[in-house]
């Protein structure tokens, strides 16, 4: 039998509620105004470290190859430098390292962009077709990789041939950039003749050829001729009567210092 003090406490109830009241009221009252404590954020937990793996440790190609080119004393130390270093790409596709050709001290350094398959067979610079025309463009002028009395000295911003003769990447240039200036610092020479559009960007820091070619600029601390490749010449043979203009202004250079 349920108790008459259950009945009334049920409809009191029931009254409450017909009323609104939604909460029973608890033996501890809620203060609802009260501002919640800050939430506390979860601890980072530590991640554990798994012995025996080591994360990968990227190598700055270019502090290296600095590094290797401020040791090299000597035009055969930097060649020897260079041959050891283990950063660039290229080097794993080239039969051959092309560091250098002409009289070393000679006072006109001329340096071209990249060996093709004949340089990289021979590993000396500018003895395909182009450097055939480059020899002859020289010779109008007096000058060759082979005279004595009017010696150029030859080399190239890459050492090693891109595959397919693609374009030099702007990692390789920065990579090799730090040998290709420690070897005109060794060299010595006194007038730098920059050739094509890729050596612009190794000594210029910027392409353009059309624009850059026949106007005297400095690059590596000395004077600087940007000229059009002679590959450039021998696809666009319109070019050379521009081309003539800036070997008389090499020669010039040289003759009045
Ligand atoms: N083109 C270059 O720039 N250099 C070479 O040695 C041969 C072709």
């Amino acid at each position: 039998m349920e108790s008459a003090e259950y009945h009334h406490a049920k409809a009191l109830l029931e009254w409450q509620v017909e009323l609104g009241a939604l909460d029973a009221v608890q033996d501890t009252p809620v203060n609802r105004y009260d501002v919640p404590a800050a939430v506390e954020k979860p601890k980072k937990v530590a991640t554990p470290v798994v012995a025996g793996i080591v994360a990968p440790v990227k190598v700055d190609a270019v502090a290296e190859a600095e590094r290797a080119a401020a040791g090299a004393d000597t035009l055969d130390a930097l060649r020897g430098a260079m041959a050891r270093f283990e950063h660039c790409e290229l080097k794993k596709g080239a039969r051959n390292m092309v560091f250098c050709d002409g009289i070393p001290g000679a006072r006109v350094m001329l340096v071209g962009e990249a060996p093709g398959r004949d340089e990289d067979r021979e590993g000396r610079p500018f003895v395909g077709r182009a450097g055939q025309l480059l020899d002859k463009m020289l010779s109008t002028i007096d000058m060759g990789r082979t005279r004595a009395d009017a010696p150029v000295y030859i080399t190239n911003v890459l050492p090693w041939r891109p595959p397919q003769n693609r374009d030099p990447k702007p990692d390789e240039i920065a990579m090799m950039r730090p040998f290709l200036l420690r070897h005109i610092a060794l060299a010595k020479p006194e007038v730098l003749v920059v050739v094509g559009n890729w050596s612009c960007q190794a000594l210029l820091g910027k392409r353009g050829i059309t624009r850059l070619r026949g106007q005297w600029t400095e690059a590596a601390g000395l004077p600087a001729l940007p000229m059009f490749h002679p590959a450039y010449l021998l696809r666009s043979p319109e070019f050379k009567r521009e081309a003539w203009a800036d070997l008389l202004s090499l020669k010039a250079k040289v003759r009045d210092g």
